[in-house]
């Protein structure tokens, strides 16, 4: 746990801890229960643990009395305990302290680490005085003034208040210093597009003026989506806090977190703050996506974006509230109001970019370890894939590759024929994939390195607060960071990979380690001694230091700070690296980035980082997976059977079921750890792995034309069951099960020993993709079988899903022809489309360069409406449809008018095949039976 993980560290301090503050305890609550209060305490000590003394110091030499406790009436403080605002989050506060700061003090009999504050602030805490409201180009204008200073030392004591109103569902809401220009993210925003349509909105804004605080309401029906005069605006140099009621309890978002779909409200906190570490609960993890989606319940929803890049805590409170804080920047808050969750995405997504169009390989299966030592090792991973015929697109290598772990250099002894094993692996219609990592080695004697000699001159590097190049510890020893916030790194990064490129035609590029992560504390020289490396106030985050596992916060790059700009690292590294792919093969780039930050599935795909090879880690992974879906990064997965510790036979054929429905599935696996490739398992589950790949396979014109859309019109690909049913109260916190689009439902088996699994099934007609079986309900859950070969798989009725028959590699497959399986609605009819295109050439659809085609299905036909037509479906053609929930068995059937001969129904359930078909997929076509 983050925050108790600082007195953690060494279980000796913390019991020195757990003693210290007993005696603390006792000397500064005489007044109370010694046994209540003692583990009271403890909770409050594990706030204090995690913040450095100077902090502590920070905040009391600037103590201010700020409101003269004894003007509190007796109704300022009753507040509900739920609703309590905590007034000393940076340290444990004496009755005395407490109320110095204008708060009140009202010790609750309450045990645990976590729970409501004794010292809070009283309503109507004194902040901000609002001036008027002016018109502006763009919206409003006023500006607010702090009749007194807080406790927190530098103040912003005027600022500029700024409201948006960018489209009937987008506010937007900046306050910021207007005498001196802050820090404000760089990026994420130029995608930005917009209706400028403002003329009845959806919402409605209030504005109290003294203490300022803001009010959105939903304009349909009044309710409150945000409440900011519950607390106290504080806007210090490096200390910005708002507090806000939420609608609902409902709320998702906030990451990157191991968690549920759903947040903890109950007293906890997150804190977002890029950080190498392996996924685990209430630890700050690779990304920060300071946004969220709060479902209101009855089936609409908003989203609240707050484009901030400092180290931010957001903390939660049952009442239901959470309180933003943040170290730095400005405030800039986005507010989405739907009304679908759907609409929330999209409108978030408007603002973030949408998510890049990924090339149609790298929907294919990827294998990947560390540990696959020499080309001739994976060469021979390679040859087992196929002759155990199991679809493999893409094959990977780790950092093994390198010479001296040094990226750009390829070890001359066991990789040095790499270029030609790439050659072989294109021949065999395979992609290559290798890992980059950020660090690049410093201490290669001067004209040994290029990457590092070039870097020099063109001064590419992160330097330290003096101005020389800082240095860190990576995989390849002492290490420079490139800053890819300045332009020039950005090209000579471009010209590292065409030079690497052009020896070792990589198909994609795999960044890692770039939160980014360094294995002391800030560089080698350690880190000065200043405000930015211990601000008065560092949120909880693994390490207790924002300097632990990375940077030094001094360190400078071109935009700024990294104190700013750390949390943009790996997002600006992915674009630089999707640039650099772009402008040297010239099609669509591929690049897999641990580290991200909002805006990052514009240029790249995630994968969740070091997952355990355990049945918790495998179900936590479908809500990192959705979560990232709104995150609008839609090419991820999990490394599929784990990829640290050893999994097991059983484990790795569940994970690869369910990873067969991760949108980007790749099987990796850590250096010491037993094999986990698909062939070294028995027949069993070889057979298991090879049927659940294949069907993938089968199912990737379906996945790809979602891809389209989540590029086009940013919907989701991996969906959670909420987005699609919101006003089913049941799918509101469903993260055991997930959609593709919104016509099949994937229920994988998520612990060990189960061969049956309990699935929900929303309301209406559900075929099991399997055999065509219909089941009908009424929104409820039902046990089906799910031995260890299958995995199960509803579609929806009314859909049309595109399959293609499976080959090895999607090269082959893409020549195969389609299949449709048509799943009839109650009433008869279904749906569903195609996108197709090359799969790789760049801006197919903003050039006009695809196939789309539309199908429908009525009583008793089916029937398809190529409404735009390129090349790309020239001499493909349909070969099968299959039509689930046909009540009576047909006597004929034709196919373009002609009679088709060899058809065959089931009367149990009630599918009808009609196999051998060869319709041109470039002209209309119709089946029909009767
Ligand atoms: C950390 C990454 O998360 C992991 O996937 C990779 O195998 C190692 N670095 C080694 O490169």
């Amino acid at each position: 746990m983050a925050r108790i993980g600082c007195g953690l560290l060494h279980t000796f301090a913390l019991l020195t801890l757990i003693f210290l503050t007993s005696v603390l305890h006792v000397l500064v609550h005489k007044d109370k229960n010694v046994s209540l209060a003692f583990s009271e305490e403890w909770r409050h000590s594990s706030d204090i643990s995690h913040r450095s003394v100077q902090s502590q110091k920070n905040f009391s030499n600037n103590l201010n009395l700020s409101a003269d406790p004894r003007t509190h009436t007796r109704d300022q403080c009753s507040l509900a305990v739920e609703s309590r605002i905590d007034c000393g989050r940076d340290r444990s506060l004496s009755r005395a302290d407490c109320e110095g700061r204008g708060c009140c003090y009202v010790p609750l009999p309450q045990s645990g680490f976590r729970g409501p504050p004794w010292c809070f602030y009283p309503v109507r805490y004194p902040g901000y005085q609002m001036g008027p409201m002016l018109p502006t180009e763009r919206g409003q204008r006023a500006m607010l003034t702090r009749s007194a200073p807080s406790f927190l030392p530098r103040d912003i004591p005027t600022l500029q208040l700024d409201v948006m109103a960018e489209s009937l569902g987008r506010l937007h809401l900046t306050l910021k210093d207007p005498a001196t220009p802050r820090y404000e993210v760089p990026f994420v925003t130029s995608q930005s597009r917009g209706h400028k349509d403002t003329h009845n909105p959806l919402y409605d804004v209030d504005f109290q003026p003294d203490p300022f605080g803001f009010i959105v309401r939903r304009k349909s029906n009044g309710r409150v989506l945000l409440n900011t005069t519950i607390g106290p605006l504080l806007f210090a140099d490096q200390y910005l806090q708002l507090s806000t009621s939420i609608a609902s309890s409902l709320i998702s978002g906030l990451g990157e977190h191991y968690t549920p779909i759903t947040l903890d409200l109950n007293w906890s906190s997150v804190s977002l703050w890029n950080r190498d570490m392996a996924p685990h609960r209430s630890a700050n993890l690779y990304g920060s996506h300071p946004f969220f989606l709060v479902q209101e319940g009855d089936g609409q929803a908003h989203g609240v974006f707050l484009l901030n890049s400092n180290a931010m805590e957001v903390l939660t409170q049952p009442a239901p509230a959470l309180t933003w804080v943040t170290v730095g920047g400005i405030l800039d808050f986005y507010i989405f109001l739907g009304p679908s969750p759907q609409s929330v995405i999209q409108q978030y997504h408007e603002v973030i970019g949408y998510p890049m169009m990924p090339p149609y390989w790298s929907l294919g299966f990827h294998l990947c370890r560390w540990g696959y030592t020499s080309t001739n090792i994976t060469r021979t991973v390679v040859q087992l894939m196929r002759q155990t015929k199991i679809p493999l697109d893409v094959q990977w290598n780790d950092l093994d590759y390198a010479d001296q772990r040094r990226v750009f250099t390829f070890d001359p002894q066991r990789f040095g024929d790499l270029p030609q094993m790439v050659e072989e692996f294109h021949q065999l219609g395979m992609k290559y994939v290798l890992i980059l990592d950020p660090g690049i080695s410093s201490m290669s004697p001067p004209g040994s390195y290029k990457p590092f000699d070039d870097g020099l001159k063109r001064g590419v590097f992160i330097t330290n607060s003096t101005g020389q190049i800082l240095i860190g510890k990576v995989w390849p020893g002492p290490t420079a960071f490139p800053d890819f916030t300045n332009p020039t790194t950005q090209d000579w990064w471009m010209d590292c990979i065409r030079v690497f490129h052009n020896i070792v035609p990589v198909d994609g590029l795999w960044i890692d380690m770039n939160e980014p992560s360094n294995f002391v504390q800030g560089s080698v020289d350690g880190c000065p001694d200043s405000d930015l490396e211990k601000p008065p106030y560092t949120p909880g985050v693994i390490g207790c230091q924002l300097n632990s596992g990375t940077l030094c916060m001094s360190a400078q790059q071109y935009l700024s700070s990294h104190y700013n700009l750390h949390n943009l690292y790996g997002l600006t590294e992915a674009i630089a690296t999707h640039r650099a792919l772009l402008k040297v093969k010239g099609t669509r780039p591929f690049v897999l980035s641990r580290s991200s930050f909002p805006g990052l599935g514009h240029f790249s795909a995630h994968w969740t980082g070091d997952v355990q090879s355990d049945w918790e880690q495998l179900r936590f992974s479908i809500p990192a997976v959705l979560l990232f879906g709104l995150y609008g990064v839609p090419l991820v997965g999990a490394d599929v059977c784990g990829f640290g510790g050893d999994t097991t036979e059983e484990l790795c054929v569940r994970w690869t079921q369910l990873g067969a429905f991760y949108p980007f599935m790749r099987n990796h696996n850590d250096k010491p750890n037993a094999p986990q490739e698909p062939y070294v398992f028995s027949q069993q589950a070889q057979d298991a792995m090879r049927t659940v790949i294949t069907l993938r396979y089968s199912l990737l014109p379906f996945l790809y034309t979602l891809f389209h859309h989540a590029h086009t019109s940013a919907s989701t690909v991996a969906r959670s069951l909420f987005l699609e049913f919101p006003t089913d109260p049941n799918c509101q916190t469903i993260d055991r099960q997930f959609l593709w689009g919104s016509s099949l439902l994937i229920s994988p088996v998520l612990e060990q020993g189960a061969v049956e699994v309990t699935a929900y099934l929303p309301l209406g007609t559900w075929y099991s993709l399997h055999n065509g079986q219909a089941y009908y309900s009424k929104g409820k859950y039902i046990l089906f079988p799910a031995p260890l070969d299958t995995i199960n798989i509803h579609v929806r009725e009314g859909s049309i899903i595109p399959q293609q028959v499976p080959a090895l590699t999607t090269t082959a497959s893409r020549r195969n022809p389609f299949t449709l399986i048509v799943a009839l609605s109650a009433e008869n009819w279904a749906k569903g489309d195609l996108f197709w295109d090359d799969g790789e050439s760049l801006d197919t659809f903003e050039r006009g360069d695809y196939s789309y085609v539309l199908f429908f299905a009525e009583e008793s036909y089916v029937v398809s409406k190529p409404v735009k037509l390129n090349k790309s479906l020239d001499r493909l053609v349909l070969g099968e449809v299959c039509v689930f929930g046909v009540q009576t068995r047909p006597t004929e059937v034709w196919a373009n008018g002609q009679k088709v001969h060899d058809f065959s129904y089931s009367p149990d359930t009630k599918v009808l095949t009609v196999p051998g078909l060869d319709l041109p997929m470039t002209a209309m076509f119709t089946v029909q039976w009767s």
